[in-house]
C-alpha cells in the first residue's frame, strides 16, 4: 500500500513519470505538442527546443503515459528563485478531461518542491486551460499584450499564479 503522505499521481488509465535526460523522448513530445497546440494561438515546439529545455539546469518535466506505453501528455517547468514556472502543459485531444493535466501539475509541484508558488502564461482565448487553472486556484496577476503570435495573428497572454 502507498504511504499515506505520498502524493499519488497515478490513475488507473495513466501513470505520471518524471522525465530524465531529454533527447530520447523529445521527438515524441514534439509530435504531441504539435497535435495538442494545432488549433492554438501558441507556437508549437520543435524536438530540438524540447530537448534543450529538458536538459537545461533547473528545468523539470513529467510525462503522462497510457497503459500501452504511449505518451498522452506532458509538462515542462523550471525553478526561478523560490518560485516555479510552467513552460508548457499539454494533453492529447483523445485523453482530455480525465485529470491528466491536473496530475501533471501536481507532479510538477512535487518536482519543484519546496517552491509552492507557480506562475504561467495562458492565451486569453484559451477557455479550456483557463478553466483548468481557475479550478486549480490560479489567479490573474498580469497580462502580456500580443504575447502569442501565430499565422499573422497575435493574442494576449494572461499571467496566472497560485497564491
Ligand atoms: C488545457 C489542457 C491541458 C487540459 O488537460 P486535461 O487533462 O483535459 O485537464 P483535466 O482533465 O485535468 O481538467 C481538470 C478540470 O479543468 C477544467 N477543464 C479542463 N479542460 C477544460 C475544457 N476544455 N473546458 C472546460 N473546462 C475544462 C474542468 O473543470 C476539468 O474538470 P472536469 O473534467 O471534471 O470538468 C488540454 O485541454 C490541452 O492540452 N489543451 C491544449 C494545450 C493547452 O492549451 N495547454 C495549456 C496552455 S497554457
Amino acid at each position: 500500500m502507498a504511504p499515506r503522505n505520498r502524493i499519488v499521481t497515478d490513475r488507473p488509465n495513466f501513470r505520471v513519470e518524471t522525465v530524465t535526460g531529454g533527447a530520447d523522448v523529445a521527438g515524441v513530445l514534439a509530435d504531441l505538442h504539435a497535435t495538442c497546440f494545432a488549433q492554438s494561438a501558441q507556437e508549437t515546439w520543435s524536438e530540438n527546443t524540447i530537448a534543450t529545455l529538458l536538459r537545461a539546469p533547473g528545468n523539470v518535466g513529467a510525462i503522462a503515459v497510457a497503459p500501452h506505453g504511449g505518451a498522452i501528455g506532458f509538462i515542462i517547468g523550471r525553478a526561478i528563485g523560490d518560485e516555479g514556472e510552467v513552460l508548457t502543459l499539454c494533453v492529447s485531444p483523445t485523453a482530455r478531461r480525465q485529470g491528466i493535466a491536473t496530475a501533471l501539475i501536481v507532479k510538477l509541484r512535487e518536482l519543484l518542491a519546496p517552491r509552492q508558488r507557480l506562475l504561467l502564461e495562458v492565451a486569453v482565448n484559451n477557455q479550456g486551460a483557463r478553466k483548468l487553472y481557475l479550478r486549480l486556484g490560479f489567479d490573474e496577476v498580469g497580462r502580456r499584450p500580443g504575447y502569442y503570435k501565430r499565422g499573422g495573428k497575435s493574442v494576449d497572454a494572461l499571467v496566472l499564479a497560485n497564491g
